[in-house]
């Protein structure tokens, strides 16, 4: 089965459900047990290792979104979730979104940036001389870092560039930091700790060089080169008419230049591009701070999403962020659940769950914003609600 349409999938039983999600990504009998017995994935042994104090585990719900067509590929998107109606507005933007064609989304890099300050504020007589032994230096700080991932290394990956920047101090006549960036091109991995290990072998290397000493040596979670974009045609009349569409424009418009509307209509973005980063054990944290920073490049915190109408009325929709996400190592390695929920998707590479998650943030956006311009969120929103008031009556 390759087709993520499934008519009324949420009216099916948990075990036709779980049949159907393992017949499209060829889950194991003994994955489809886990999902089965919803033990919320970790037992305490492995929670005590992840963490320190640990005294018990936490689970939230996960659920498949259906109808997603991206780059010509189908999916079924697993999103861990505690909000009702947003897997089901995420289906139903996915379902428009296929009439023509799907989402197109693509990734730029994999290049994840650590950066190490030099400690002694400099004056702009010193840059130029920090910034050439620096960079005479680049060879050897390269080799250095490299030194440190041989898996990256083999994959013709790793510490690829050295650049400077200076960071001028708050304290305007008290000089500038310079900083070293190192650009490492971290494969299939979301590359916090390769980073930061870099980060720390090199800082002694660039000590030397500069006779300066080394404050901070941190990735910079502002993974701007690692930009995805993903975008969509949602046919005009299935969105609902001409108003309709004009109106999810002008609610689109209100976003952009209003930081309190734009806020949470980000939030709403988000609510399905983290839903896909929790189920695949992705650092949520690290994706929203980057997600709501490129939300102001501008100069002011804007609409993560642009919509505009195409010559035919249809509405476009794009959505661009900067999305740090890895396949390998971490969480998404170690988590029962995040590893099945990482064969659901069938990936073929990271770039593949970075357009995945965009594609759902997009989808996501557009629902809420076809909800609030015709019959507002709390019908969908109390739908589940409703159920459950009877279950407990
Ligand atoms: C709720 O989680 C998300 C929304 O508030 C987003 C929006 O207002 O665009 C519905």
């Amino acid at each position: 089965m390759t087709d993520s349409s499934i008519p009324k999938f949420f009216e099916k039983s948990h075990e036709e459900k779980l049949n159907i999600i393992s017949n499209f990504s060829d889950l194991t009998d003994d994955e489809v047990n886990h999902l089965k017995n919803a033990t919320g994935g970790i037992d305490f042994e492995h929670a005590n290792k992840m963490i320190e104090n640990a005294i018990s585990t936490f689970s939230l719900p996960l659920g498949i979104a259906t109808n997603f067509k991206i780059n010509n590929k189908d999916y079924l998107v697993p999103m861990v979730i505690e909000e009702p109606s947003v897997i089901a507005a995420a289906s139903k933007a996915a379902k428009i979104a296929k009439i023509h064609g799907g989402f197109t989304a693509s990734v730029e890099g994999n290049v994840s940036i650590g950066q190490i300050q030099l400690r002694e504020k400099i004056g702009l007589n010193e840059i130029l001389d920090i910034k050439e032994k620096i960079l005479a230096g680049s060879k050897e700080i390269l080799e250095l870092a490299n030194s440190k991932s041989n898996t990256l290394t083999k994959l013709g990956k790793g510490a690829k560039e050295i650049l400077c920047k200076e960071v001028l101090s708050s304290d305007h006549g008290n000089g500038r930091y310079m900083i070293v960036e190192l650009m490492i091109d971290v494969g299939d991995a979301m590359g916090a700790n390769v980073t930061n290990t870099m980060c720390e072998a090199v800082a002694p290397l660039i000590e030397k060089l500069t006779g300066k000493t080394t404050l901070l040596r941190i990735l910079s979670n502002y993974s701007t080169k690692r930009m995805v974009t993903a975008m969509a045609t949602f046919d005009k009349d299935a969105v609902g008419g001409e108003q309709v569409v004009n109106d999810m424009i002008s609610a689109f418009d209100f976003a952009d230049n209003d930081i309190y509307r734009a806020v949470t209509h980000n939030k709403g973005v988000m609510n399905g591009t983290i839903s896909v980063a929790n189920a695949t054990g992705q650092d949520s944290r690290a994706i929203e701070a980057a997600a709501h920073a490129y939300a102001s490049h501008t100069g002011r915190y804007r609409s993560l999403t642009t919509w505009a109408k195409d010559d035919s009325g249809n509405l476009v929709g794009k959505f661009e962020i900067p999305l740090s996400v890895g396949i390998v190592g971490g969480v998404t390695n170690d988590h029962p659940v995040a590893k099945i929920c990482t064969k659901i998707l069938n990936l073929t590479s990271v770039q593949d769950l970075a357009c995945i998650m965009a594609s759902t943030g997009l989808a996501q956006n557009f629902a809420a914003m076809r909800a609030l311009v015709t019959e507002g969120i709390q019908k969908g929103h109390m739908k589940l609600h409703a159920r459950k008031q009877a279950s407990n009556s």
